[in-house]
């Protein structure tokens, strides 16, 4: 399968060269999408851009252009309208095959990137031995989004959680499990220490009402950092005690399985990194801090930033250990594409990392190592989001509250209808409802963009939300059940017939599902999925009141079941890519 962009774009390549000569093949025809549908469906600026080249007016250049075009089998003949956009208008006979051919594809006309690309996706990354909170749900969402577009796509993908293990925060751990379950460390492993949440609000009570356990405290980061055998056992529990923990919110928010491979497991190649940039001349003393001087970034003063790797005390830090994981990613995992899904509010620390692997040379031009900064989750006040005690809402809470609402939601619906159903029903639909809700709000915004969140709008049943989107994937797949029809079953060799103009509309619209995905395999935005799904039920619905489909005459009707059917599974992948599953019943 060709995508409808892609074919056009080799024909006006074609047809450049024939106006006007081989120095013009491989000229961007900058096709988009019309502006208006009365124009057609594409259009094309390019003779505007070529003005200065050919050195002729652009209206000119767009009728040499048209005369050489072969687009018969595709569009309508093109015209030439304004100072010289070329307009294209899809012909019913092509989106009828086109329709045709995707019709039993399970990819529904996506092709597969060629060659396939090896790709890291650096998410959701907690610090460990802290409860994850409202801040690491854009990073899971959307990185899990990412990493499942990706993977569609044709990337061999590498999901790996950076989690903060080697900082200080330990150090508080480490000596409250001394004190409390000093057994832990003597041989019995099979402790069950329940929750991080418990133990960590139980460790952070004595953290704040004992001085003497402070100082603890700081001496077990020094211990661990020096590689202290003991002290290493207790992080050890530490660590698995909120792997444990944070799996469970991985779990419940449906997030693809995730490699762990937190800060610590770069700490044999830390050495290296700095040996590395000191052989290379980058590496300047300051203060006794081993530094790399910016370029670009200045301090208050107007003055070269350093960036620290190595402190003074010959500890590392944050920026030592991404470093070394820079050069793990291209030389070990051999990734081509590495993408860090990571709040807006490090969009510095990944702009000067990414420059000293640039200028170390671990960074190549074939490898893109991008930052999609991400915008913060606000409360309705307008600021981020906290919980009444003023710290940030624990995703855990998050989570079960938005359960919680969906449910009460269902409950309320079931009773005004008078329905019965199941128990395990109702868990079941509240849970997949609530979680998607939450998920689908925040992929729905531009990631970049602060949104506020609120239960009342992302479970609304109108609207760009989940149970809009999941309802109508229920409507559609009813359609099915009523007229008991079998989709899969639907006639290999019925054509596809489009008469209304509902019907093309929401035909072209079906068949702009992979233009929207390559547009994300450039920009990493998932709410175009997100806008593309919910123009496709609007459309859908249209076409659906307009049109007849169980009482049309044939074949009339099986090409209407066809669009049905093509709408519920391109629905269906397309909320799959975003991490939502389906309901069949809701
Ligand atoms: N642990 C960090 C935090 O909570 C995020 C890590 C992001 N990934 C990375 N490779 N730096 O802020």
């Amino acid at each position: 399968m060709n995508s409808t962009i892609a074919l056009l774009k080799s024909r006006f390549e074609q047809a450049f060269v024939a106006a006007f000569g081989a120095e013009l093949a491989g000229v961007d025809p900058i096709l988009v999408p019309a502006s208006n549908p009365k124009f057609g469906d594409y259009q094309s600026n390019v003779a505007m851009s070529l003005t200065k080249k050919l050195g002729k007016p652009p209206r000119a250049i767009a009728e040499a252009i048209v005369q050489q075009l072969d687009v018969v089998d595709v569009c309508e003949p093109p015209t030439v309208a304004g100072p010289g956009f070329i307009n294209l208008a899809l012909k019913t006979s092509y989106l009828e095959a086109q329709l045709k051919a995707i019709q039993s594809d399970p990819r529904l006309g996506v092709a597969k990137i060629d060659p396939p690309k090896r790709a890291i996706v650096d998410y959701p990354s907690p610090n460990i031995a802290k409860e994850m909170h409202v801040g690491h749900l854009r990073p899971s969402v959307i990185g899990d989004c990412i990493a499942r577009i990706l993977d569609f796509l044709g990337y061999e993908v590498l999901r790996i959680s950076h989690v903060g293990d080697w900082g200080t925060p330990f150090g508080m751990l480490i000596a409250y499990l001394r004190e409390a379950f000093p057994e832990a460390l003597t041989g019995r492993n099979d402790l069950d220490l329940g929750d991080l949440a418990t133990f960590y609000r139980q460790a952070k009570k004595r953290f704040d009402e004992d001085e003497q356990f402070q100082e603890k405290a700081r001496l077990s980061v020094v211990e661990l950092q020096a590689g202290d055998e003991e002290t290493l056992r207790a992080w050890k529990i530490v660590c698995d005690l909120s792997n444990r923990t944070n799996q469970k919110m991985f779990d419940l928010m449906g997030l693809s399985p995730l490699t762990i491979r937190g800060e610590s497991f770069y700490n044999p190649y830390l050495a290296g990194v700095i040996q590395e940039l000191d052989r290379l001349g980058m590496l300047v003393e300051d203060n006794g801090a081993k530094c790399v001087f910016l370029e670009g970034f200045t301090n208050k003063e107007g003055n070269p930033l350093p960036l620290i790797v190595q402190k003074s005390d010959g500890g590392y830090n944050y920026a030592s250990t991404d470093l070394a994981a820079i050069r793990y990613r291209v030389n070990v995992d051999q990734a081509q594409r590495v993408v860090y899904p990571v709040g807006a509010e490090q969009t510095n620390h990944f702009a000067q990392i990414f420059q000293v692997g640039k200028r170390a040379g671990w960074i190549t031009d074939d490898v893109e190592f991008v930052h999609t900064p991400l915008g913060s989750v606000l409360g309705e006040d307008g600021k981020k989001l906290k919980s009444r005690s003023g710290e940030a809402v624990r995703l855990q809470d998050l989570l079960e509250e938005a359960i919680a609402h969906a449910r009460a939601d269902l409950e309320a619906r079931l009773a005004a209808e008078g329905r019965q159903e199941s128990q395990e029903f109702i868990a079941h639909s509240a849970q997949v409802t609530g979680i998607s809700a939450i998920k689908y709000a925040d992929l729905s915004q531009n990631r970049t963009s602060n949104y506020i969140f609120s239960y009342d709008k992302m479970l609304a049943l109108q609207g760009n939300t989940a149970p809009y989107m999941l309802y109508a994937y229920v409507r559609v797949q009813g359609i099915s059940r009523k007229g008991d029809i079998d989709f899969e079953a639907l006639g290999a060799d019925c054509p596809v017939v489009l008469t209304e103009e509902t019907e093309l509309t929401l035909a072209k619209h079906l068949l702009q599902f992979d233009e929207i995905l390559m547009a994300i395999d450039e920009d990493l935005l998932p709410n175009r999925l997100c806008q593309y799904l919910f123009e496709l039920s609007q459309k859908f619905n249209q076409f659906y009141d307009r049109c007849p489909v169980l009482q049309a005459e044939e074949p009339l009707r099986t090409s209407r079941l066809i669009l049905c059917d093509l709408t519920a599974k391109t629905i269906k992948l397309g909320l799959s890519l975003l991490g939502i599953p389906v309901l069949e019943r809701m």
